[in-house]
Parts: structure tokens; C-alpha cells; sequence
């Protein structure tokens, strides 16, 4: 981002009403408070916009299903997001409702300015209604033609008064601004999609109901009491009118946006409607809108009727609330879907967060206070260690677009590699053997090329895991800002005279899922137009298909086998100790007797399920299983061609 443009406004979806805080939700708010965090870090002046949309004929419909007003209601649920985003420690400057009185106004003041330039005008919605949802729906909505998408009803077309907005009007300026701005929308594989459906022609919008009165009344000056605003045109301003639109405009300095958050859903209407409607006000067009994907279960969306939604603080109560920050925004490249899964959250935990980067701060807490007392001096950092240094400082330098352009699983990737230089440094470089040699120079410089690479780690994961990258800084005697960002980063230098403090580990090894989720509910399929069909090789060959994604869920290692022995009194199991590359080599209890002798498998190596829930077999647990092939003949361990370093990834 270039220095001209310090002021950042970063956004969220405002959230419907009609459903409590889910993970979907939690995603997006975290990426942008992440992209928030950063852009402050750095120091730019932020304003970060979440809140909740709260008005139309679903909310009103849901508060009436609970006996409440629809403002009552709206104000319960809209507190569940709020209290979950405080205990989140979401960095929101504001958090908007649509029921706010001057929120109100200024969607009302923006019809007005619509409405004077000819944009607006009054006509008849002719569209098929499903009277027991009390919805249109257009014709592409429909099942088979005719059946509601959402209740399965007949629908019948019907016609009621509206005005509508000249969207027509806008098509061949949107074509020009996506092509004029191609990181307009991100990631770029969406932008084509808008692009198709706009060149395909855009029809006028209907922006009024008189079907409901829950909604914005349309401005005094219309002098029409009977329509209320179509909730899209209503949430779609807020993104103005929290910056004062239509009232006191002071903060509206913070426009164009930076960038707006949102889920693929909802894709059409930010990237179509909302440039559309801010033309025709006058106003710029955001810089970014960033859509990213869902967050499935098995592959299956999550609802409420397949009760299979995650509850996003349950999970970070149970596993941390930055280890799960890190896991939702390291799992899944943006724009893609993802699929939730414990194992997987576990993996992450104990393999990138726990082996990667805290055993690189204990290895060093200890070697800094067994060889020279805690305290460590960069100077000789360059003269021992340039290439080192070198492409460490060329990752540093190089991540913060990625961050920008939303992604977060490259940017963590990248931060990581410079972990990867770091360890390799102790394991080629190995102080303790330096320091036998009275070689103490190197030793430190090594232990200084260490703590220097993570404590720019630190201050670059900062947003993303604010309290645990503030450990780390502790423990290396610096504290993160923007100043020491500037520092550290800006001009690439390095710690001055570290005193090293030891702290607890960071990262206590997870063994087995931490939370009881609901399996999804076994409920008959039922059958609608709209199932999909299995496709018919797949139902011959009895195969389930996975997709990638579901494969990379099990985590497979290279592991080396330290010790194995006998299972007293059982004919089939071998009791193995192996080393997957972590703090302590893992228990496998495998049933290999009938084929291998234990002395003989000492110091081999096999491949292991490493996320596989811990078990326990004749009593004892077994921590892992081993890959291995079995027909009439026999049975053999799969191993990797060549030795390849303990815990190496298989797949
Ligand atoms: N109120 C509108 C947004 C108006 S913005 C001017 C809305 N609200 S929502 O509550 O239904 O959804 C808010 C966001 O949550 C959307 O960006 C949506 O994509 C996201 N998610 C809802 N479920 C999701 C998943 N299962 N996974 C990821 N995100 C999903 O739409």
C-alpha cells in the first residue's frame, strides 16, 4: 500500500438477525480485524466498520415466530454479536445496526439524492410470489419454474407497485470500472464471474416493498407512507452512513473504503448494486471487495436443520482463541471453501504453532541461558550468517501484499519459511558443538539469528495472534508497535543487546479433540429438484468420492522407529516408540508381530497417520497408526524410498 494513503477503512457484512454468531461469521469478522490490526500496526489510521442488518420481512417473520417486537428482537440478537465480537477482541472502531435513527436517515437522504437524478422511478414489480413466505423470487430462483426455493410451495406471479432503481443505466460503467481496476474484486477468479453476469445484461432493481412494514420509510419529501426500503438499498449504505453520510460528515474522509469483507454470497450485491448505487450518489468506489468462501462440514454447508453449524466459541474457548484465528486464516486460500474439522484445527495446533515455532523459541530460551546466561548480542549475526539473514529479511520484506490482497494462508506460508531457515540454522550450524569448540562467536550469532528472525515473526504475526506474538516479543525483550514495526521491519534491523526471559510454552500439545460437536443429523434426504444426483459411476462402483481437501485432512508422516518391543501377552501387537520430529517420539501400539521382529525395525522408517484420535489398545495408548500394504501373502510397511527427515509431511 502506498504512503499517500493513510487513511483505511476496512469493513464487515452487517449480519442478519434472523440467526445467532456461527463460524461463517466469525471468519470474516477475524480476517478483517486482522487486516485491521495490521494496517494500525503499521500506522495507518483505521476505521474498521462491523455491525448488523436488521430489518425485513425475514427478521420481522422470525420475531413474530417468538411472540417479541421486531426491534426487541433485533436488539437480542444483535447483542449476541456484539458480546461475541467483544469477547473475541474484535478491534472494531464501530459497530453499526440498521435500526440506528441516523442510519435511518441517511439511507433515507441517499432515495432523495437517487430520486432527484432521475435514478429512481415508480412502477409496477411484476414477480412470482410464494404467498407462505411472502417473498418474490425471480424466474432463475425457481425450482423447476414454479415451486418456492424456499419453503417448495407454488408460487404464482403477482404484481405490486415498487420503484425501482436504474441499474440498466449503470452496466457499461461497471464493465469500464472492472476494467480499469482489476484488483477491484478479489480474489481475481470471482471478478470474471461479476464481469459475465453484468455483460449479460442488467436489469432495473425493485428497491421498495409494501408488502411489509418492518424496513427505512421511504424520505417525507417522497410523500409515499405505504413502501419501505428494499433491505439490500438500506444495508448496503451503511457502509456510509456509519462514516456520517446524510448527517454529520466528518469521518467521511475514511471513504472510499479499502476493502469490504464479505462471504461468495453475497458477492452480487456488493459488486454490482453497491458500485452502482454509489455512482449515481456521486461518491468513489471502494478500492477492494474481498470474497471468500464457506466453511463447510464434510463438504456439506452448515444449517441449522443439518445440525452440523460450529459454534465458533466453543471452539476458541477450547483450543484458544488465537489458535483458531491462525487456523481459519492459514487453512483455506481465499475465495475457496473449507472444511471444519477438529483434526485438522490439532494438526495446525501442534505442527506449525507448537513444533515450528514454539520449540524455535524454546530451543533458543534454553541454549541462550545454558551457554551464556540469557543474554544475546546480534553483532556478529551478518559475518556468521549472511545468507541466512539474507533470505530471511527477502521473506520479511516481501509479505505484506499478500495480506492485503486478502492471502492470509501465503502470507503465514512465507512467515513460515523463515521458520524452516531458522531451525535449519541450529541443525547445520549446531551451537553446542560450537560451543565445545570455544567457537562462542558463532554459537551466538546463531542464537541471534534466531531470536532476530522471530521477533520480526512476531511482530508480522502480530495481527493475526495479538497476545501470543506479545509473549514472544517478552521473551525477547522487545515490545511490538508501530515503532519497533518500523524498525524491525520498515529498515530491516535488528534487536539491539538481547536479554532473553523464559516463559512457559506456548503451544501445550494437543492429543485428541477438545469439543463434543454434533454429528451432522441422519435425517432422510428429502427428495427435491434441486438434490443433486449421485453421479452414476459413483453409485455403481459403491465409491465415495473425497475431495482434495477432505485428503489433506489426514496428516501422514515420516516417522523413525527409536524403540519397539513385544505387547506382553498379545499375539499381534508390537509396542513402538517413533519419532515424528516433535518434543518427544510418539507411542504406536501396531498389530505388525505376525510379520516383524522389533529388533529389526529399530532405527527404519515407516509412515504414520499422525492426526488419527489417541486410542487404547490392550491397555496401552496408541498415538498413531502405521501405513502398510496387506494381501494373501503378507504384510508390508510402507516407508519412504529414501530416509527423509522425521516428521517430514507425506502427500
Ligand atoms: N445481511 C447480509 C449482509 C449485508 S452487508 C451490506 C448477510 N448477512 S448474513 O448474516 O447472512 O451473512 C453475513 C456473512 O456471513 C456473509 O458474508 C456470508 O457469506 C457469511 N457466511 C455465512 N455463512 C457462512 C459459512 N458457512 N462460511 C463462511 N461464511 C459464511 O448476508
Amino acid at each position: 500500500m502506498s504512503d499517500t494513503c493513510k487513511k483505511v477503512y476496512i469493513t464487515t457484512p452487517i449480519y442478519y438477525v434472523n440467526d445467532v454468531p456461527h463460524i461463517g461469521h466469525a471468519y470474516t469478522t477475524i480476517i478483517a480485524d486482522t487486516l485491521a490490526r495490521y494496517s494500525r500496526l503499521v500506522g495507518y489510521d483505521v476505521f474498521f466498520l462491523t455491525g448488523t442488518d436488521e430489518h425485513g420481512q425475514k427478521i420481522e417473520q422470525a420475531a413474530k415466530a417468538r411472540g417479541k417486537s421486531p426491534k426487541a428482537y433485533a436488539d437480542e440478537i444483535s447483542a449476541r454479536f456484539k458480546d461475541l465480537w467483544d469477547e473475541f477482541e474484535i478491534s472494531y472502531d464501530k459497530f453499526i445496526r440498521t435500526t440506528d435513527e441516523d442510519h435511518m436517515r441517511g439511507v433515507q437522504k441517499a432515495f432523495e439524492v437517487m430520486y432527484a437524478n432521475g435514478d429512481i422511478y415508480k412502477d409496477v414489480y411484476r414477480g412470482n410470489y410464494c404467498v407462505s413466505c411472502e417473498t418474490f423470487f425471480t424466474e432463475t430462483q425457481l425450482v423447476d419454474n414454479e415451486f418456492c426455493p424456499e419453503c417448495g410451495r407454488s408460487t404464482s406471479v403477482v404484481e405490486e407497485e415498487s420503484y425501482f432503481f436504474r441499474l440498466s443505466k449503470y452496466q457499461d460503467k461497471l464493465l469500464a470500472w472492472y476494467e480499469a481496476n482489476p484488483e477491484s474484486i478479489l480474489p481475481k477468479s470471482k471478478r470474471n464471474e461479476v464481469i459475465n453476469f453484468v455483460k449479460n445484461g442488467l436489469e432495473d432493481l425493485s428497491i421498495t416493498r409494501t408488502s411489509f412494514d418492518w424496513g427505512v420509510k421511504l424520505p417525507a419529501s417522497v410523500n409515499d407512507p405505504r413502501h419501505v426500503m428494499y433491505v439490500w438499498l438500506d444495508a448496503l449504505m451503511n457502509y456510509v452512513t456509519a462514516l456520517g453520510y446524510g448527517n454529520d460528515e466528518a469521518k467521511m474522509d475514511f471513504w472510499p473504503a479499502k476493502i469490504h469483507l464479505i462471504g461468495k454470497d453475497i458477492l452480487r450485491f456488493h459488486a454490482i448494486y453497491w458500485p452502482a448505487f454509489l455512482m449515481s450518489l456521486g461518491l468513489e468506489l471502494p478500492q477492494h471487495i474481498g470474497a471468500h468462501g464457506w466453511w463447510t462440514r464434510n463438504g456439506e454447508k452448515m444449517s441449522k436443520s443439518k445440525g452440523n453449524v460450529v459454534n465458533p466459541k466453543e471452539i476458541a474457548d477450547a483450543y484458544g482463541l488465537e489458535n483458531f484465528r491462525y487456523f481459519m486464516l492459514r487453512e483455506v486460500p481465499f475465495g475457496q471453501d473449507g472444511d471444519f474439522s477438529q483434526r485438522a484445527l490439532i494438526d495446525r495446533i501442534n505442527s506449525d504453532l507448537g513444533n515450528d515455532l514454539g520449540n524455535l523459541l524454546n530451543r533458543i530460551i534454553g541454549m541462550s541461558g545454558k551457554y551464556f546466561n540469557y543474554a544475546v548480542k546480534s553483532a556478529d549475526v551478518t559475518r556468521y550468517h549472511a545468507k541466512e539473514w539474507e533470505e530471511a529479511s527477502a521473506i520479511f520484506g516481501r509479505v505484506e501484499p499478500y495480506l492485503y490482497e486478502v492471502q492470509t494462508n501465503r502470507y503465514l506460508e512465507e512467515l513460515w519459511k523463515s521458520l524452516r531457515i531458522a531451525n535449519k540454522a541450529i541443525d547445520t550450524a549446531m551451537p553446542w558443538a560450537k560451543m565445545k569448540e570455544g567457537r562462542e562467536d558463532e554459537a551466538m550469532a546463531t542464537i541471534a539469528l534466531v531470536a532476530n528472525i522471530l521477533a520480526k515473526v512476531a511482530v508480522l504475526l502480530h495481527p493475526f495472534m495479538p497476545k501470543t506474538t506479545e509473549k514472544i516479543a517478552g521473551a525477547l525483550g522487545f515490545v511490538i508497535d508501530t515503532e519497533s514495526y518500523r524498525r524491525l521491519i520498515g529498515k530491516g534491523e535488528t534487536l539491539e543487546d538481547i536479554v532473553i526471559q523464559k516463559i512457559p510454552p506456548l503451544f501445550p500439545r494437543i492429543e485428541a479433540p477438545l469439543v463434543a460437536t454434533p454429528e451432522p443429523k441422519k435425517e432422510e434426504k428429502k427428495e427435491s429438484p434441486k438434490t443433486k444426483e449421485t453421479p452414476k459411476k459413483e453409485k455403481e462402483e459403491g465409491v465415495g468420492l473425497i475431495t482434495i481437501d477432505q485428503f489433506f485432512q489426514t496428516s501422514l508422516k515420516i516417522g523413525t522407529v527409536v524403540s519397539a518391543e513385544e505387547v506382553p501377552k498379545s499375539k499381534k501387537l508390537l509396542k513402538l516408540q517413533v519419532d515424528l520430529g516433535e518434543e518427544r517420539p510418539r507411542q504406536i501400539i501396531a498389530g505388525i508381530k505376525e510379520w516383524y521382529a522389533p529388533d529389526s525395525l529399530v532405527g527404519t522408517q515407516v509412515c504414520v497417520v499422525a492426526n488419527l484420535k489417541p486410542a487404547k489398545l490392550m491397555g496401552l495408548l496408541s498415538e498413531g497408526m502405521l501405513l502398510a500394504a496387506k494381501d494373501d501373502e503378507g504384510l508390508s510397511l510402507m516407508r519412504p524410498e529414501h530416509p527423509r527427515k522425521a516428521g517430514s509431511a507425506v502427500g
